[in-house]
C-alpha cells in the first residue's frame, strides 16, 4: 500500500534554507493529501499491523548532491540526503574513530549507493529534529541540547546516545526509494 510523494520545494528563496528541499506536499494515490487524511485515519483507529505495513515511495531525482529532502513517514521526518564525494569520504575516514554508537559508514547505506543516506530525522536524545549541514562534522546539529552528528548520521558529540536511525527502505529504481 504505497503512496507516492509530490516534491514541492519551498523556502527556495530563503538563503538560510537553500541547501535542502522540504517536502511540503504528500499526495496519496487517489490525489488526496496525507496531511488531511491522517487525522481521519487516526480516528478510524486502524489495526497496528495495518500501520506497520504503511510505506511510502519517494522519487529523489530532484535531490542533487549536497542536498537533503525531508519526507514525512509514519508521522516522523525522514532525511534523504544526497551526499557529496567529500561527505562520503569524511564519513568513511572516521569509521575507526572513537564513537558512542560505533558503526561503519558502509553499514548505514545500501551497497553501491553510498551517496544516499536515508535516516529517521529524530534526535536520539529527546526527539528534536536536527539541522542539516550544521555542527562540527558537517552532518546535523540538534539545537535542543547540542548533539552533533556526522555525515553518516552517527552521534559524535553531545548527549544523544545513539546514531540517527536507519529505517527499512529499498531502492525501487535509480531514482526511487521505498521507505517502510
Ligand atoms: S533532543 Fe537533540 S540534543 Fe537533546
Amino acid at each position: 500500500m504505497g503512496e507516492s510523494l509530490n516534491i514541492s520545494p519551498d523556502h527556495a528563496d530563503d538563503p538560510s534554507r537553500r541547501d535542502f528541499i522540504h517536502i511540503a506536499a504528500i499526495a496519496a494515490a487517489g490525489g488526496g493529501v496525507v496531511m488531511t487524511a491522517w487525522p481521519f485515519i487516526d480516528q478510524m483507529n486502524p489495526a497496528e499491523d495495518t500501520l506497520a505495513l504503511a510505506s511510502i515511495e519517494f522519487d529523489f531525482s530532484k535531490v542533487v548532491a549536497g542536498q537533503q529532502a525531508v519526507v514525512k513517514w509514519r508521522g516522523k521526518p525522514v532525511f534523504v540526503r544526497h551526499r557529496t564525494p567529500a561527505e562520503i569520504a569524511k564519513a568513511q575516514a572516521d569509521d575507526q574513530a572513537d564513537m558512542k554508537d560505533p558503526q561503519p559508514d558502509s553499514a548505514r547505506v545500501k551497497e553501491g549507493k553510498s551517496e544516499w543516506l536515508v535516516l529517521i530525522g529524530v534526535c536520539t536524545h529527546l526527539g528534536c529534529v536536527p539541522n542539516f549541514g550544521a555542527g562540527e562534522y558537517g552532518g546535523w546539529f540538534c539545537p535542543c541540547h547540542g548533539s552533533v552528528y556526522d555525515t553518516s548520521g552517527r552521534i559524535r558529540q553531545g548527549p544523544a546516545p545513539l546514531n540517527l536511525a536507519v529505517p527499512d527502505y529499498e531502492f525501487l529504481s535509480d531514482t526511487k526509494v521505498k521507505i517502510g
